[in-house]
């Protein structure tokens, strides 16, 4: 479960969400009891040891008011001891209000017990530095400083799609189909790469969608972009090894590729996508490249072809592995979808990465790797080591939604609602905010930027919109270095064409008084 510390840094969850489930997990589930251990060999008597470890499940919420307690009698049997020391324990609880008896119903934890637990100071026990070594991969990530614009929600947020026009009549019966009567190669452990059938059926899918060069041996299921960068850096990176990154570019990879020991080498952003002059000036021989060439992350921009095909035969001169991201190239506006780049690839270069949590929806977490036919065996065994097999169910239900035509429909029709959505939003920042915010990459994808004036400061009209309601995020967040543009990031895959109009009247005027 996450911390509420977490949380507070995580952009993506939303904390009236995290309350709403922490009231209902902070208990036991039902009918689940604590584990109270007791140690015969103990000098500490049987009932003391049962007494301190109900005391200290109350006390720490792992059994919360009211709830159920088992028999003196069936406590004794599970523990295989005698009933006279649970008996002793039982009463020295309900002596002190721990506990209380309902004549008649058993025994129960007192309701009448605070709901909230202590304060994590007053718990926490004193621990002296140096004591307990922790690796340092992680500090990379804790050394980010929580961005107040991101604590709420609202219109704009970058993170969300359409999930209220998700087919989930469709989706419920093919899950229904898979959970009733299951298939037994659905409940064992299974195949590192992924449940063949659902291999088979992205496989199709990219051929003849993205143009992708790929047989279903070579495609890896991973639970999204982010497992596929960690899986990819364990098979490609060493420790220490320097990775091009655009910039500005997609946090989720930088921060994965950075606790795998990646050395980040920012690299600019042109008109025609990643600037690879730059790139070769700044780290002439990096081991891997992370790119988004259909639809740059943040900025829009799609890789000219002469860049793409310029990029190939530099990764191939240098040895450099090429890290194509391709989270959202399905929705295209005024043309059909650019091809991916692996289908121009001669030299098995490109390691290919998708997900569905922009076609479908995020929390679905399933996306996949296409790995070249030679490293086959070796992302299969850092998959396997990592987690074994990727869950088999919702594979089944995405290979049948795919290959029943579930899929296509949903893609024709989201394209269509995205838009409408995209023309919504361009057409009111034109109409609020003409000569102030210049609007870029809005062919594709499910968000776009508005740049500000060089004299405005982005992160303080964030903040400010995120009081009047809004997620717009910071285009200087995006950045590694220095912000070299500021712009709002305004995602429109979650906010309807009707909301669109308002939303933006609020964020001209956060944006005209600033
Ligand atoms: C550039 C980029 N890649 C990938 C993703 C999706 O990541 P995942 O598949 O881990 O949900 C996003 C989501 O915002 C993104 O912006």
């Amino acid at each position: 479960m996450l911390s509420p510390r977490v949380v507070s840094l995580n952009s993506r969850f939303e904390r009236s969400e995290y309350d709403h489930y922490h009231r209902r997990m902070k208990r036991a589930p039902k009918g689940i009891l604590p584990v109270i251990a007791v140690d015969r060999r103990s000098r500490t008597p049987l009932y003391r040891q049962l007494y301190e470890g109900y005391r200290e499940a109350i006390v720490e919420r792992r059994l919360g008011p009211a709830q159920r307690l088992p028999s003196t009698r069936g406590l004794a049997r599970e523990l295989g001891i005698s009933r006279i020391p649970v008996l002793g324990a039982f009463e020295q609880l309900l002596a002190e209000g721990y506990f209380e008896s309902r004549v008649g119903s058993g025994t129960f934890v007192a309701r009448s017990l605070p709901d909230e637990p202590p304060a994590p100071a007053a718990r926490a026990r004193a621990v002296r530095p140096g004591r307990r070594p922790v690796s340092r991969g992680p500090e990379v990530l804790l050394r980010k400083q929580p961005e107040p614009w991101a604590a709420g929600s609202g219109a704009f947020r970058t993170s969300e799609v359409a999930v209220d026009h998700f087919p989930f009549q469709a989706w419920s019966s093919l899950l229904l189909r898979h959970a009733r009567n299951p298939h037994r190669s659905l409940l064992k452990y299974g195949d590192p790469m992924g449940w063949r059938p659902f291999r088979e059926a992205v496989a199709g899918y990219l051929r003849t969608a993205r143009a992708v060069r790929c047989e279903a041996d070579q495609v890896l299921v991973v639970s999204g972009s982010q497992q596929a960068l960690e899986v990819s850096a364990r098979v490609l990176l060493e420790p220490g090894s320097r990775v091009w990154v655009e910039e500005p570019g997609y946090v989720g990879a930088r921060d994965v590729l950075r606790m795998a020991g990646a050395r980040l080498v920012a690299v600019p952003v042109d008109d025609e996508g990643l600037d690879l002059a730059a790139g070769i000036a700044r780290c002439p021989r990096p081991r891997a490249v992370h790119v988004t060439p259909s639809h740059q992350y943040p900025l829009g921009v799609t890789m000219s072809a002469p860049r793409r095909l310029k990029l190939l035969e530099w990764a191939r001169r240098s040895g450099a592995w090429i890290l194509e991201d391709d989270y959202d190239s399905e929705y295209r506006y005024e043309s059909l979808p650019v091809s991916a780049l692996q289908g121009l690839d001669r030299d098995s270069r490109v390691i290919y990465i998708g997900t569905f949590s922009k076609v479908l929806f995020p929390a679905l977490r399933v996306g996949y790797v296409v790995v070249p036919p030679d490293l086959v065996r070796r992302f299969a065994a850092v998959r396997e080591a990592m987690d074994i097999f990727p869950a088999t169910l919702n594979q089944a239900v995405l290979a049948d939604f795919i290959e029943e035509g579930h899929f296509a429909r949903h893609l024709r029709r989201m394209r269509q609602l995205y838009r409408e959505r995209r023309t919504a939003l361009v057409d009111a920042l034109r109409d609020e905010l003409h000569g102030v915010l210049r609007v870029l990459g809005d062919q594709a994808g499910v968000h776009l930027v508005a740049t500000l004036p060089k004299r405005q400061r982005d992160r303080g009209i964030s903040l400010s919109a995120a009081r009047r309601g809004l997620w717009a995020m910071p285009l200087s967040s995006c950045y590694l270095g220095k912000a070299t543009r500021q712009g709002l990031v305004l995602g429109y895959g979650g906010t309807s064409a009707k909301e669109i109009p308002g939303a933006v009247r609020r964020l001209r005027s956060v944006i005209l008084s600033e």
